[in-house]
């Protein structure tokens, strides 16, 4: 079952080239327009919405606040993302022209669940992005999309996030094409990269034997931070929540433009921090900033591993680690740039003797509020 890997988190990170590519699957015409027959809500509706929430809880979450910042830059409607059980007992700010998004990798999180509920009460459309076919969520929301990442058994998330993120991106080019112009030419141009995608990813793992190396080397850390910015940001968190669930060690994921504002008190000498480079040509610019952190915090004695990209040179001075991905357009960066993170904390947990699959305390679908 397990496909000759040790675990089932090993087999599912290195199914994540499928899980993106059966999610793109069957999504555009040979014009390479989308065409989401499966979204069970009018054109009409979709192009009277003016708001975008989305609504997850943990993996799911971090998938939704990746998807944020590419559905506002390609369709210029406000998103925000909430978690599912913050948003249902806050009295939001939803109505009929209020597209809610509910991510759930099981579709039976009980949260998630509630929230969607409480999201069409106020009037809302509501859209799955879930991964399982039959359950829960999907049937209470007014349309779904399906992740085609196939079953994940891990109780930690890995492949459904990628496909997740996937999912989102598709629903946000969908919109986006429906705004006409030069809205849908990007999204078609976007389209195209996203097909790129899977190759990287498996670039990517075929790279990470220095990872491995490097992650059973620190079986015995005591915490671990995560620094990343825009995109990178979430997958700083995502980065740290997988080390928590597998490896049960502290860590913490920051906005990297947020260290100066405190976190950069917890650096002291040996301490290992993770950074997430954006491409240093993305067009937000971003890249600079993320490298000086990278000085400022090597220059206070951190241990930095970093993510960057092929070819980027500025970073090689304040690493102690490289940890290369190809260059990929700054919106899908998290599509590569999250899996050294996951195998990372595999490979660590794995070397404590631990249970990935079934870490302690965690269930695969929390079923209760
Ligand atoms: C948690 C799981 O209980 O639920 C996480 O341990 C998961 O891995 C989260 O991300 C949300 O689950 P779902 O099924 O709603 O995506």
């Amino acid at each position: 079952e397990k496909g000759g890997y040790p675990n089932f988190m090993a087999k599912e990170i290195n199914e994540q080239p499928h899980a993106v590519a059966d999610t793109l699957l069957g999504r555009t015409d040979e014009t390479g327009r989308l065409v989401l027959d499966e979204l069970r809500i009018s054109e009409d509706d979709l192009r009277a919405v003016d708001k975008i929430v989305i609504i997850a809880c943990g993996t799911a979450a971090y998938a939704g606040m990746v998807a944020k910042y590419a559905i506002e830059h390609w369709c210029r409607i406000p998103c925000e993302v909430e978690l599912a059980h913050e948003f249902r007992y806050r009295d939001p700010v939803v109505n009929e022209r209020t597209l809610v998004v509910a991510i759930s990798q099981s579709g039976e999180t009980m949260d998630t669940l509630m929230a969607v509920k409480h999201a069409r009460e106020l009037g809302a459309k509501v859209v799955a992005v879930c991964n399982t076919h039959g359950s829960t969520i999907p049937r209470e929301s007014d349309a779904v999309l399906y992740t085609h990442a196939g079953p994940e058994i891990a109780v930690a998330s890995t492949k459904a996030f990628l496909a997740q993120i996937t999912a989102c991106y598709i629903l946000g080019l969908y919109l986006a094409q429906l705004r006409g112009g030069t809205y849908a030419d990007e999204a078609q141009a976007v389209m195209k990269d996203l097909h790129e995608v899977p190759a990287k990813i498996q670039q990517v793992l075929d790279g990470l034997d220095r990872v491995r190396e490097i992650a059973r080397f620190m079986a015995d850390t005591r915490s671990v931070l995560f620094l990343g910015r825009h995109v990178g940001y979430p997958v700083a968190l995502e980065g740290a929540l997988k080390l928590k669930e597998l490896a049960y060690i502290h860590a913490e994921g920051f906005a990297a433009g947020e260290l100066k504002h405190g976190p950069i008190a917890l650096i002291e000498p040996g301490q290992p921090v993770f950074v997430i480079v954006p491409s240093p040509s993305s067009e937000h610019g971003l890249h600079g900033k993320v490298v000086s952190n990278i000085q400022e915090i090597r220059a206070r004695g951190a241990r930095t591993l970093v993510i960057a990209e092929d070819g980027d040179e500025d970073v090689v001075p304040f690493a102690d680690v490289v940890i290369r991905v190809p260059q990929t357009p700054a919106l899908l960066a998290p599509l590569v740039t999250t899996v050294p993170l996951q195998v990372f904390a595999c490979e660590l947990a794995t070397a404590k003797g631990l249970d990935v699959d079934q870490p302690r305390n965690l269930a695969k679908s929390v079923t209760v509020e």
